[in-house]
């Protein structure tokens, strides 16, 4: 049997995937360095909106594709253990010789602490990790970390008050926004997110 007879699978598995995984990637929001005009529209976790881009907040550093804390006292590193003593085991040394804590990690008393992201199973509230500024939202109900009362899941991953949902829903858009959206509101990176993937695969198959 000649390869050939696979290729159309192929494709069409690839597409399958891509479109899987470009439509995941605009539900969530703006990626880190994608547009945005408001914090909300980020979608990764401790980012904010700076001049219509998606940035590390304040004391947060580019980790991969995620945002780190850094250690309160800036620790200069060199290598992952210089950070140990200060962050504790799931700390790491970034390339700028910063001590932070590990991807999908934060700090809790000082150390670092795996993320327990919504609707995961915790022992305690300060396993429970939206944000920063997500989390006084959040707490560990009945073994589930959940939005406390008051509060509603939003983008399927941060809490946020149930006033601030509604104001959220309302809020026009700015002009600066709609210009880094196609005229259907498809965000220009999901567009590019299509593009780049299709093109990507008919460079693997041809
Ligand atoms: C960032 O860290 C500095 C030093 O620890 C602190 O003074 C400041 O309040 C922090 N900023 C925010 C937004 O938490
Ligand atoms: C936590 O609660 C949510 C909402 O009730 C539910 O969908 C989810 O499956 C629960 N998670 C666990 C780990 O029990």
């Amino acid at each position: 049997m000649s390869s050939n007879n696979y290729e159309p699978y192929l494709l069409l598995g690839l597409l399958t995937i891509t479109i899987l995984a470009c439509s995941i990637s605009g539900t969530m929001g703006s990626a880190l360095h994608g547009p945005c005009d408001n914090d909300d529209a980020c979608g990764t976790i401790d980012t904010e909106c700076q001049n219509g881009v998606c940035v590390c907040r304040e004391n947060f550093t580019v980790l991969y594709d995620s945002c780190v804390p850094m250690a309160e006292s800036r620790v200069h590193c060199t290598k992952k253990n210089d950070c140990h003593k200060v962050l504790g085991v799931k700390s790491t040394c970034t390339k700028k010789n910063q001590c932070v804590c590990k991807q999908f990690h934060h700090l809790h008393l000082g150390q670092c602490v795996k993320n327990r992201d919504l609707h995961e199973t915790c022992d305690h509230d300060h396993q429970c990790y939206c944000g920063v500024d997500c989390q006084l939202k959040i707490a560990c109900i009945h073994k589930n970390c959940s939005c406390k009362a008051g509060h509603s899941p939003y983008k399927s991953r941060r809490c946020i008050s149930d006033q601030q949902l509604n104001s959220v829903i309302e809020e026009p858009r700015t002009e600066e926004f709609n210009l880094l959206m196609q005229n259907d509101g498809v965000p220009r990176t999901s567009i590019d997110c299509y593009s780049f993937s299709i093109f990507l695969i008919l460079t693997i198959l041809y």
